[in-house]
């Protein structure tokens, strides 16, 4: 079967370090191109095409589409672009500033979605499979906790006007799965936020999403020691996810359920998400986080906020 030809915008540290070399071992996938507003930092990347702007690599007609690992300020105005001119859009997360702007990319007749790539990781296929199967019984709580600790002040993470903060950067992922295990949105939230005195972006944010059927209670930092761990509480059991966001490409993952362990082959999501990706372009399926989909974990994140 014919591969999507991606092009990368940017040298971002994702990208380098985790999606472009999972995506080369893609079964329905090929990265072709890499942009950098600097010429020497794509050609450094080693792939095949470099381009020293973003617009020259949107303008290649041997691209089918993009993957936007841009700082978050960038993802709409850059997905916007690449849609314009034909392109399929991956836009990592948070896909935008707020939900406003996250549906300026409704509409578009190419595939655009949110690189959330956690949610179609098997583990968490699995979680979902044995949640609708009814093995918790009713799922009423999801709780989730992800922090880490950045405190450099050139990090995307710590720019507030670039969408920086723990809630955009990592709350974003207890939102996500929340939503797709309870097959619903939230209805209202409430928080406590403490802000960096000196970056203004959120460094310790706890919060209640209240579903119709349940809620999920999670917390995230940027400024704790790193840890991350996602637990589901249903009527008759309890699912731990040992490591929920960042699965390790090289060993399997394990969930626990009512403390047995199931182990998950060896796997990398990013593979997984590139492949899920190009082959929605090639038989014009669903992508697996449509913009959509986005747009509702923007609104959620939003409650947050405003909570
Ligand atoms: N899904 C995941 O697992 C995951 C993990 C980490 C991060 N992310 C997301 O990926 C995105 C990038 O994160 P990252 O930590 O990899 O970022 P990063 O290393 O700081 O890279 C961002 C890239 O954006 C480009 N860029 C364009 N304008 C820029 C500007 N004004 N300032 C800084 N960089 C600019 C730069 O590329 P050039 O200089 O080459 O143009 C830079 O390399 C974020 O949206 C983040 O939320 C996702």
């Amino acid at each position: 079967m014919r591969k999507i030809r991606w092009g990368v915008l940017g040298t971002a540290k994702i990208a380098l370090t985790k999606v472009i070399p999972a995506m080369r071992q893609c079964e329905f996938a090929e990265i072709t191109a890499i942009a950098s507003r600097d010429l020497e930092k794509a050609k450094a990347a080693g792939i095949a095409k470099a381009y020293g702007s973003y617009e020259a690599l949107i303008a290649d007609p041997e691209i089918d589409a993009v993957y936007i690992p841009l700082p978050n300020h960038l993802h709409v105005p850059w997905s916007i672009e690449a849609a314009r001119a034909g392109k399929h859009v991956l836009c990592e997360k948070p896909i935008a500033l707020c939900a406003a702007e996250a549906r300026e990319l409704l509409g578009f007749l190419v595939k655009i979605g949110e690189a959330f790539m956690a949610r179609t990781h098997p583990q968490w296929v699995r979680v979902a499979e044995l949640i609708r199967a009814g093995r918790i019984g009713d799922l009423r709580v999801v709780d989730g906790f992800f922090s880490y600790d950045n405190r450099d002040p050139k990090n995307v993470r710590n720019v507030a006007e670039w969408g920086g903060g723990g809630l955009m950067d990592i709350g974003c992922y207890p939102i996500t799965l929340s939503r797709m295990l309870f097959g619903e949105e939230p209805v209202r939230a409430k928080s406590a936020i403490e802000w960096d005195p000196v970056f203004k972006i959120d460094r310790l944010t706890s919060a209640i999403l209240e579903f119709p059927s349940g809620r999920c209670v999670f917390t995230c930092s940027t400024q704790l020691a790193p840890y991350q761990k996602m637990r589901m509480f249903g009527t008759r059991g309890v699912i731990e996810v040992e490591i929920p966001f960042n699965a390790p490409p090289d060993r399997p993952t394990r969930i626990f359920v009512d403390g047995v362990v199931e182990e998950l082959p060896v796997c990398d999501q990013y593979t997984i998400q590139g492949d899920l990706f190009s082959r929605a372009i090639l038989e014009d399926g669903p992508v697996p986080v449509p913009v959509e989909d986005a747009v509702k974990n923007m609104e959620a994140i939003e409650m947050v906020f405003r909570a």
